[in-house]
């Protein structure tokens, strides 16, 4: 099973801001070219958050056509630039978005079951999960405890060590996530957005990844206190391959166009 993640499109208005600076709608088609050139596959597609820039019915509309060439099932969860409500009138013929408070749902028809979170506060930047949050998560754990599972989020519930971002972080329920985590082995896999770039730690016993942007990244300072840059290094999305026998290992797929390598076989 190979569950491709592409995250933190900031789809804008056509001709609008986002198109102007970071030519983010350009760079989701490129990202949507890639995953329909790869042999073999994804088998799904997650879309971790920061689907649009403003929350916006026509920016989803647009979101909608770009996506539309692939076959894989996507599924979406929101990030902080989205709004819950256009998000879920955007993708409700698709089914899987639940009608409650949280776009939050668990999807059971592969191998590796997948578990989205919802870690949005709206109008701010950093993310949370609240007692009810959580319960559902842990509900939905006790589910299926010896599955393989791989949990998606919008929000990186760790520090990056990138002050910037830290800054509007992870919020109330961290600890709860974390503890939940630990009583649960089978998680294979917390894979995030929201930091536009690659990150990877241990977190509570599961390894957690952050998949870069497919448009514009933020630029690596671990200086404390440093301002925050934004910087055009290559976009990329993760391939999460799954296999009996080696659980999930992630491979970071670039997006963009690079050099034709001189015709040498590795040796
Ligand atoms: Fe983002
Ligand atoms: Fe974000």
């Amino acid at each position: 099973m190979i569950v491709a993640q592409i995250t933190d499109f900031h789809i804008g208005l056509p001709g609008g801001r986002m198109d102007e600076t970071f030519r983010t709608a350009a760079f989701l088609e490129t990202a949507v070219a890639h995953l329909a050139s790869l042999e073999p596959s994804p088998d799904v597609v997650l879309a971790t958050g920061d689907l649009v820039d403003r929350g916006l019915p026509e920016e989803y509309e647009r979101l909608r056509e770009i996506l539309a060439p692939i076959d894989a099932p996507v599924y979406a969860i929101p990030g902080n630039h989205d709004d819950r409500e256009a998000m879920s009138e955007a993708f409700a013929d698709r089914g899987y978005l639940p009608g409650g408070r949280f776009l939050h749902y668990a999807i059971d028809d592969w191998p590796v079951r997948l578990i989205a979170l919802d870690t949005v506060i709206p109008g701010k930047i950093g993310g949370e999960l609240c007692e009810e949050r959580l319960r559902w998560l842990s509900d939905r754990l006790a589910e299926d405890p010896d599955r393989p599972t791989l949990i998606f989020m919008h929000h990186p519930p760790m520090k990056s060590g990138i002050s910037g971002m830290d800054r509007h972080g992870f919020g109330a329920g961290a600890p709860e996530m974390g503890a939940i985590v630990e009583r649960h082995p089978n998680i294979e896999r917390i894979v995030c957005g929201h930091l536009h770039r690659p990150v990877t730690a241990r977190w509570h016993g599961a390894v957690l990844s952050v998949a870069p942007s497919t448009a514009h990244q933020m630029g690596l300072n671990m200086l404390e206190g440093a301002k925050q840059r934004i910087v055009m290094e290559p976009p990329a999305c993760h391939l999460h391959l799954w296999r009996p026998d080696t659980g999930i290992v992630s491979h970071t797929s670039y997006t963009g166009r690079y050099e034709t390598p001189p015709p040498v076989e590795p040796s």
